[in-house]
């Protein structure tokens, strides 16, 4: 990690407390000027960092989602929109997808108004605890394969949330994310077929994380659904940022094995009881592994079943615990 980073992170555990400059150079092990040039990079790209004689640095998260703050931190090459309210990024990155000359974009929301999930489900998406994102990647000459691209991006959204927050994240196959038992995050990923040549041309990969606790999302579902922290005062222009990057590595990542050993270790299924649906079937069995295509392999009382698309409606933990 490097300094910049190191600072940010001191400085973001001590959100809205001054902190010395002789405190950081001592805990952090790194020099004054070191120190100095961090910070003065890090207001550079946006963050708010206030300092004063005798008191030293003050951090205060930015809690608006900026353009120019998240443009700054990301590869290049990709193309950015940042909205306040609209009715669904993956409807967005659709619309951009059907322009001739499309190039990588993500588009970021801070509020979806119909944003949606698996089986055309509504995903709860209110403003300010957290934050909406689709990835639109061209296909090109880059052979992407959307199955592999969905669980490679539930990797690296994990290691980028855990690189901000102190959790430990967990995966539920096949996309979801989750933190102590409740889902903090979904991903849905979307093919664009080119009508005229029968081929896919484009991936969409939304994805929606719940950073805080929202009392917009109903009671029922909040026994399912949770955050990645309880702090009001949060940098979501961070997480934005951070996921992108990991995306940006994921797509030059050609060790796609690594990835799905990385998938299976964080993926809680492996070993369980579980119960899944596959269009109008139930097929219930104990969880093998899953292959490097992202397709469950069930011991069933029939034999071994490969589920390469479907739903886990039950699990049953092995220590007896239930979660539905
Ligand atoms: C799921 O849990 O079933 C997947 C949820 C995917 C939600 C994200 S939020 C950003 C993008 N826009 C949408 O409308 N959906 C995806």
């Amino acid at each position: 990690m490097d300094t910049k980073q190191t600072v940010l992170d001191y400085l973001a555990q001590h959100e809205g407390q001054w902190v010395s400059s002789k405190e950081i150079v001592t805990t952090l092990a790194v020099s004054r000027t070191a120190v100095w040039k961090a910070i003065k990079q890090l207001q550079e790209h946006h963050y708010q960092i206030d300092s004063q004689t005798g008191k030293g640095y003050l951090y205060t998260p930015n809690a608006t989602l900026s353009q120019t703050v998240i443009a700054q931190q990301i590869a290049p090459e990709w193309t950015l929109e940042v909205h306040d309210q609209i009715d669904s990024t993956n409807i967005r990155a659709k619309q951009l997808a059907a322009q001739p000359q499309m190039t990588p974009t993500v588009v970021v929301a801070n509020e979806q108004t119909t944003g949606y999930g698996r089986f055309g489900r509504h995903f709860y998406s209110p403003s300010q605890t957290g934050i909406y994102m689709s990835f639109l990647l061209p296909i090109g000459e880059r052979q992407l394969n959307p199955g592999k691209l969905t669980t490679g991006v539930a990797v690296a959204a994990a290691n980028a949330i855990e690189q901000q927050y102190d959790v430990d994240v967990q995966i539920k196959w096949v996309n979801d994310l989750v933190v102590n038992e409740h889902k903090v995050a979904g991903i849905l990923s979307e093919a664009i077929a080119d009508v005229e040549s029968g081929t896919i041309s484009s991936v969409i990969v939304g994805i929606g994380i719940n950073i805080a606790p929202s009392d917009v999302v109903p009671a029922e579902l909040r026994r399912k659904v949770g955050a990645l922290t309880s702090l009001t005062q949060l940098d979501r222009n961070k997480t934005v940022v951070n996921v992108i990057q990991a995306v940006t590595a994921l797509l030059k990542n050609e060790d796609h094995h690594a990835i799905m050993d990385e998938y299976r270790r964080r993926c809680f299924v492996i070993g369980q009881r579980v119960q899944v649906r596959i269009g109008k079937r139930e097929l219930d069995g104990v969880v093998q592994t899953i292959d490097d295509d992202g397709a469950l392999q069930l011991q069933t009382k029939t034999g071994r079943q490969m589920v390469g698309a479907g739903e886990i409606t039950k699990l049953n933990l092995k220590d007896g615990g239930y979660r539905g």
